[in-house]
């Protein structure tokens, strides 16, 4: 069992899923996030409010840890100004302040969006260049480099999970795109537990019959996400607008993000519902 780990976004969505998985593992889980964290606390976890942006603050609730989970951050796209302090200054913080600390392992929530203006026709893999869509996929491209920075220059080991589209399956990209909330935790696990990891990448999707990405170049940690999408193809299609090859929203890898402009939400076009957004 590990001493301490920190999870940030932990107030957030995908966060509110990890707290007891990962409370699981160690003695002490760190909950953080710049939110109130309104649900109640489980055994052995802490709340601690604070901003990615404050190195100070960071570095203070990283002392001791063994690993971070680092879901915090903004999960759309936004102003530049608006990355830069959350989600390029917010990473750059955990990576520095887990290397001053002596951490084992960064496990980090990347994006499809860092390589979402490739086409979704061909399968994409671990090794695919960066493509970024957006300024959040730009920040995504940014935090797995340095995180590939940190292991060769200061031996900080890191799990980059590309996670394609964790919510509920709502349009036809979800059928390839979805990753189930019990393969998150099951990715999650996976990427804690596994012994050494060096710096890895692995696409955060489940066992989709149109999955779009190619996943054997990270086969050893061990990931076999069970979920599968197919289950709501039938309704989905039925309600699918007309497919249409030229229109970059139905064919790169980033869906609606390949055509929202710099700086605008892309989340607001993929139609979720509501306890997903
Ligand atoms: N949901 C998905 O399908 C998906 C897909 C790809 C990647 N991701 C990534 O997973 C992570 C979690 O996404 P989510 O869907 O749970 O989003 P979310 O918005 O529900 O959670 C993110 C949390 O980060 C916190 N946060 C934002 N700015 C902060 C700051 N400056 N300091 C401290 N905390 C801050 C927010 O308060 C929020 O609670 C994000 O990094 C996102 O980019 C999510």
């Amino acid at each position: 069992m590990l001493k301490k780990i920190v999870l940030t976004g932990a107030a957030g969505r995908l966060g509110g899923y990890l707290r007891k998985p990962l409370a699981a593992k160690c003695a002490a889980l760190i909950s953080t996030d710049i939110a109130r964290m309104e649900d109640p606390l489980i055994k052995g976890e802490s709340f601690v409010q604070a901003d990615l942006a404050d190195y100070a603050k960071m570095a203070e609730i990283i002392k001791g840890a063994d690993m971070v989970v680092h879901f915090g951050g903004h999960p759309d796209e936004k102003p530049f100004e608006d990355i830069l302090h959350a989600n390029i200054i917010g990473c750059y913080n955990i990576w520095q302040a887990a290397h001053e600390a002596g951490v084992r392992r960064i496990v980090y929530a990347s994006s499809i969006h860092a390589v979402g203006l490739h086409p979704k026709t061909t399968a994409i893999n671990i090794h695919t260049p960066h493509r970024p869509d957006s300024y959040y996929g730009l920040a995504k491209c940014f935090a797995e480099d340095m995180a590939k920075l940190y292991w060769d220059k200061k031996g900080l080991e890191a799990v980059c999970l590309r996670i394609l589209s964790c919510a509920n399956v709502t349009n036809s990209r979800a059928l390839g795109s979805w990753l189930s909330y019990d393969d998150l935790i099951h990715l999650v696990e996976r990427a804690v537990d596994t012994p050494t990891t060096g710096f890895a990448v692995i696409y955060g999707v489940s066992n989709n019959d149109r999955s779009p990405v190619d996943n054997s170049g990270a086969s050893f940690l061990g990931y076999r996400p069970r979920d599968n999408a197919e289950q709501f193809a039938e309704d989905i299609l039925a309600n699918a607008p007309a497919p249409d090859p030229r229109d970059p929203d139905q064919m790169m890898h980033g869906g609606p993000f390949a055509t929202t402009d710099l700086g605008e939400s892309g989340v607001a076009k993929l139609g979720l519902s509501p306890d997903d957004n």
